[in-house]
């Protein structure tokens, strides 16, 4: 049986709007991104090497939180382009061999969305029981952005429940014609050929039924002073999780990774739950524990065992350092003179541990969090929490492709503002350099491909003499044993390794130098800030 392909491929993540505009309306659309697909994946080492590609919100939408409210989920946004266009991606996609995973977003829709146009209409309407509707606020829950999770509606004299944004009432997923409608869409965008799906905050479709206030706890907004206990993580959304499950099982190897939003505090076993006791729920729920780890080889550590204990029994691992809703990793680790090298040290472990790797779109060339002047805010996170949250826009900026003006993104103004650097850092500068951080991505994504233990060999810890700043972890199989030396620190280190390992190997690749030559395992010689990948005899 050959391993599926969310198992052992690269995702991409695209933001649509930010990754190549080519009607010069400053923001992206469908036709960049085909544009560019040689550029992700070619067939050859020269590109990046990608294997599947997953596009957030492209369709129709008033924009409220920029896609994420959808008012119809079987169209694409002029914006954006045409189906056509969508049609043209999937093939050009697929003959790349790059699968296509796109967003759905069935927590809530837009308020614009004909269901709730029609909900909104009367108490009689026939889509008024599709969302959520109370003659008072029956509890205390908030919307993620801030304020009060109902919303008066002076037209019937009742109040709407929305998880986020007014603009975004949540749907009534206890509704069977509810799920009905949005397997629907599900099957409409499988028999275009859609390879898989993100599913938007799937743990927030089911509210308790008795809408019980949450507990208080300690936090900094109103948001996080509850604990989510009754307005997200219900036991239904398993079964209904299940049910979607079989329906995707239908149309063979398709992938549906779901966003599990946590409570701070709260450690992944909370996401992995949503894998099903039985593997039968999601193939992945993303796991965010890298998003908040600090610089230290502990930490990340910590996280991997967490995640790959938390599993269930033949549960896959998956992993992120980056995406559109958290300050971009090459922002988050900078430190100065160190920041390149810390993001090779990560992208060797993210695409070196066992599980499926995320990329956001510009990593690769180490794009850092731009920074946003407040009248050109965008999201309305950062519109509403600035200055104590400067909102997402920082991390969402264009792709920064050459030294033409705007980066080659657009001919346009950019709907966000692009980073200064870009004349000096862009991927036409990095693909002529050899040292490069988009060069390192490459040569690692392309070695990856080559050896079968990276992608499916067993994870191990090996202990070594200085934890504190170096993680060390092994892949094996029958076909061989890989050790990879991560160090987090400046120093240099002379690392023992635990006993059991073969006293030489051979240097596959390092983050610092070209060499690949045979290597004294014991000790282990490692410079400051250096990550090896190394074949054991
Ligand atoms: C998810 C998305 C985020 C969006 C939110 C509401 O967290 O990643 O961008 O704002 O859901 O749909």
């Amino acid at each position: 049986m050959t391993t599926p392909w969310w198992k052992t491929g690269v995702n991409y993540e695209i933001y649509p709007r930010s990754f190549q505009d080519t009607d010069g309306d400053g923001v992206g659309d469908l036709k960049g991104i085909i544009q560019h697909l040689d550029y992700l994946n070619d067939g050859t080492p020269n590109s990046l090497g990608v294997d599947a590609i997953w596009l957030t919100p492209f369709y129709p939408s008033p924009f409220y939180d920029f896609g994420y409210d959808v008012k119809d989920y079987c169209g694409i946004d002029p914006m954006f382009g045409t189906m056509e266009d969508f049609d043209t991606l999937i093939e050009k996609a697929h003959k790349r061999g790059i699968k296509i995973v796109i967003d759905l977003v069935f927590d809530h829709t837009s308020h614009r969305h004909p269901w709730f146009i029609e909900s909104r209409l009367s108490k009689d309407s026939p889509k008024r029981d599709w969302y959520i509707w109370k003659d008072t606020r029956p509890n205390n829950w908030k919307a993620f952005f801030g304020g009060s999770a109902w919303t008066y509606d002076k037209e019937t004299d009742q109040y709407y429940l929305h998880s986020f944004l007014p603009e975004q009432p949540d749907l009534n997923w206890r509704n069977r014609d509810v799920r009905e409608a949005l397997f629907d869409i599900v099957r409409f965008w499988m028999d275009k050929g859609v390879d898989g799906f993100r599913l938007d905050v799937i743990n927030f479709i089911y509210k308790d039924r008795e809408y019980r206030s949450n507990p208080f706890c300690f936090g900094r907004r109103p948001y996080e002073m509850q604990h989510h206990i009754y307005d997200r993580n219900q036991p239904e959304a398993h079964q209904a999780l299940q049910e979607l499950r079989q329906l995707v099982d239908l149309y063979g190897e398709k992938m549906l990774v779901g966003e599990i939003a946590l409570d701070k505090g709260e450690d992944s076993t909370v996401a992995s739950a949503f894998y099903g006791k039985n593997n039968d729920e999601l193939h992945l729920a993303f796991n965010f524990e890298f998003l908040n780890c600090s610089w230290k080889a502990k930490a990340f550590r910590k996280a991997v065992d967490l995640w790959e204990s938390s599993l269930p029994p033949g549960g896959w691992p998956n992993y992120v350092l980056s995406n559109h809703d958290m300050p971009r990793h090459y922002s988050r680790y900078a430190r100065w003179g160190h920041t390149e090298k810390r993001a090779k040290i990560a992208a060797m472990m993210l695409l070196t541990l066992r599980g499926t790797p995320f990329l956001y779109y510009g990593e690769e060339i180490g794009m850092r969090n731009v920074r946003v002047p407040r009248w050109k805010f965008q999201d309305p996170v950062g519109k509403r929490y600035w200055p104590f949250h400067p909102g997402r826009d920082e991390e969402r900026t264009p792709m920064q492709w050459n030294t033409n003006d705007n980066a080659g993104f657009t001919i346009g103004q950019p709907w966000l503002p692009l980073s200064r650097d870009y004349k000096k850092n862009n991927v036409q500068n990095q693909l002529a350099d050899p040292d490069s951080l988009l060069s390192f991505y490459r040569r690692l994504i392309w070695l990856r491909k080559k050896i079968p233990t990276l992608l499916t060999g067993d994870y191990r810890v090996v202990e070594n003499s200085a934890d504190d700043y170096c993680y060390t972890y092994l892949r094996e199989d029958k076909d061989g044993r890989y050790l990879i030396a991560l160090n987090f620190s400046s120093r240099i280190l002379d690392l023992n390794l635990a006993s059991g390992l073969s006293a030489t190997g051979q240097l596959i690749l390092s983050t610092l130098t070209a060499d690949q030559d045979n290597i004294c395992l014991n000790p282990l010689k490692l410079c400051g800030n250096e990550g090896m990948l190394i074949k054991l005899k």
